[in-house]
């Protein structure tokens, strides 16, 4: 595991950015889970601005590691801030893009994109295999939609799982851990002071500590990078 500290959370956004542009260029088909919330909007932003010509688009495949069960144009939607802030401003071919349907049925909708990912990434083990997965963690240590009330989620056979959102009650459509640890590379992305607390839990754990969701991320590729700035990283 690598913890990479940075100055700001736009320093973040620039060393993540070069990092996955190099990453995108060592494959000839690039299938990249993404990840949703507010902090990947600045570095898709400068994902856009800086390298939207020098990666070749066709090149890559979007995927969500989770979504929020409304409509693609809901301002809930992690698919709608996606394209507000990196697929409208990049030549990405439309069929390049899978995108979780946040309006049908929820259950409906993890059993059909669980086939989405088995039919169209590559497979280690019998199981889907992305080559980044990019992961958020929230301030209560759930990562994808994996929250903590219902962290055995995240041993479901299943490759998506219907999660529900401990506070507003939201339906969410998740990958799980089988999928997340499965994958070449995670890489996550965490800013803030109101993550610093959980990041020194599962980067310094204690004997007692508790386990959170995304204590779990453990690549058996053991690929794990960590952007943090440093306000996320003031525990270390
Ligand atoms: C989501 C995300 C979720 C997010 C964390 C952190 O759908 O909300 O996938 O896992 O990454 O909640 O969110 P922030 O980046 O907004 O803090």
């Amino acid at each position: 595991m690598q913890v990479r500290i940075y100055s700001t959370k736009q320093q973040v956004a620039e060393k993540f950015s070069a990092f996955f542009k190099d990453e995108a260029k060592k494959h000839d088909a690039f299938h990249v889970a993404l990840s949703g919330g507010s902090t990947p909007k600045i570095v898709f932003d400068y994902l856009a601005a800086h390298f939207g010509t020098e990666i070749d688009w066709s090149k890559v495949f979007f995927y969500w590691g989770d979504e929020r069960c409304v409509q693609p144009t809901d301002d809930e939607s992690n698919y709608k801030m996606t394209v507000e802030h990196l697929l409208s401003k990049i030549e990405i071919p439309a069929g390049n893009i899978f995108r979780i349907l946040g309006e049908n049925d929820p259950k409906t909708e993890a059993i059909r994109y669980s086939d989405v990912l088995a039919k169209n990434l590559p497979n280690e083990g019998g199981v889907p295999k992305f080559d980044l997965v990019i992961l958020g963690m929230g301030d209560d240590g759930h990562t994808a939609s994996v929250f903590p009330h219902e962290i055995t989620l995240w041993d479901a056979k299943e490759n998506c799982v219907v999660a529900i959102h401990p506070e507003s009650g939201q339906r969410r459509v998740s990958i799980t851990g089988k999928i997340i640890n499965n994958a070449e590379t995670v890489a996550f992305l965490v800013t803030g002071a109101s993550k610093a607390d959980k990041v020194n839990e599962i980067l310094r754990p204690k004997a007692d500590t508790t386990v959170y969701p995304a204590s779990l991320v453990k690549p058996s590729a053991n690929k794990l990078i960590w952007f943090l700035d440093k306000d996320a990283a003031k525990g270390l």
